[in-house]
């Protein structure tokens, strides 16, 4: 059989598409450079809480795109949820988010078929306390580690950092402050377990100053009611997603503190992750 005959008799399988199409169930404007949105989950995507996906919008084949645009975004849903939750930022000429930003309810988006990432309980050691630190829409992968049962089994303390400019920026503030308290699966550990440590560095609000500035005044610290003033390498634990600057200079004081990085194949003390931007 010649490789004609071969082809005429049997033709090519029909390409699988690597992303799934899913549908907006909801939007949520914060501000105007913030939003959040959750999809439908399909029955075979499977993620560990803190991972992240690949998120995008068809091309647009009348305007002769001729691929889809696809970025990483943090999935903000814990790992058995039945929908899929993201916080995004709106770059006004951002090749996605100027597009995303307007998607509604029943719209369709691509969902990229192999999550993964860092941010993951499995990826540090035991420990004593979580430290989550998040700037801007970094917050996204510790709304799926804290609404996880395992962060509140595994730790005495999960502490969710988040830091921003403005005070409107504290998206979440409402989840974290009485909402999750509320939650069936981990509202009591929520309560006994869960420290909300919101941040705000270009306006007055009742905390002030970035996670460096905090830590190394040991305010951080005090203001946690934790004695020693420092991290502490053999009960502290901590998780970074942000701007890369915020997480170079925190990561530097992990350090200095003792705490060694880590990853899935080797957990550490602390792992990283640069948050979506664009
Ligand atoms: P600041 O206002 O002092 O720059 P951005 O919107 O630029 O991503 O910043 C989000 C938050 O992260 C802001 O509060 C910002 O503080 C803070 N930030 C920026 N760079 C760093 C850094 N190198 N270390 C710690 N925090 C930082």
């Amino acid at each position: 059989m010649t490789a004609e005959t071969a082809t005429a008799a049997a033709p090519a399988p029909a390409k699988e598409s690597p992303h799934h199409l899913e549908t907006v169930l909801w939007v949520k404007h914060w501000t105007d450079r913030l939003f959040s949105f959750a999809i439908t989950r399909p029955a075979s995507f499977r993620f560990r809480s803190g991972e992240f996906v690949m998120i995008g919008l068809p091309a647009r084949e009348e305007l002769g795109e001729k691929k889809p645009i696809l970025r990483a975004y943090s999935i903000g849903s814990p790992s058995f949820a039945e929908e899929l939750e993201f916080f995004s930022i709106k770059v006004p000429d951002g090749p996605l988010t100027s597009r995303l930003q307007q998607i509604k309810a029943g719209d369709q988006v691509l969902l990229g078929k192999k999550p993964t990432g860092t941010l993951v309980l499995d990826a540090v050691k035991p420990g004593k306390r979580l430290f989550l630190f998040g700037t801007g829409t970094g917050l996204a992968p510790w709304l799926s580690v804290a609404r996880d049962p395992d962060a509140y089994s595994r730790f005495e303390k999960v502490i969710v950092a988040h830091g921003v400019r403005e005070v409107q920026e504290l998206a979440y503030r409402d989840l974290f402050t009485s909402e999750i308290h509320d939650d069936p699966l981990v509202g009591d550990e929520a309560k006994a377990q869960l420290v909300y440590y919101p941040t705000v560095t270009r306006e007055a609000f009742e905390r002030q100053g970035r996670f460096t500035d905090l830590i190394t005044s040991g305010k951080l610290f005090s203001d946690l009611g934790l004695e020693g003033g420092k991290f502490d390498p053999e009960h502290d634990r901590a998780m970074l997603c942000g701007s890369m600057a915020m997480i170079k200079d925190t990561a530097a004081l992990l350090e200095a503190h003792g705490l060694v990085e880590g990853s899935n194949a080797e957990p550490g003390d602390f792992v990283i992750e640069r948050a979506f931007v664009g």
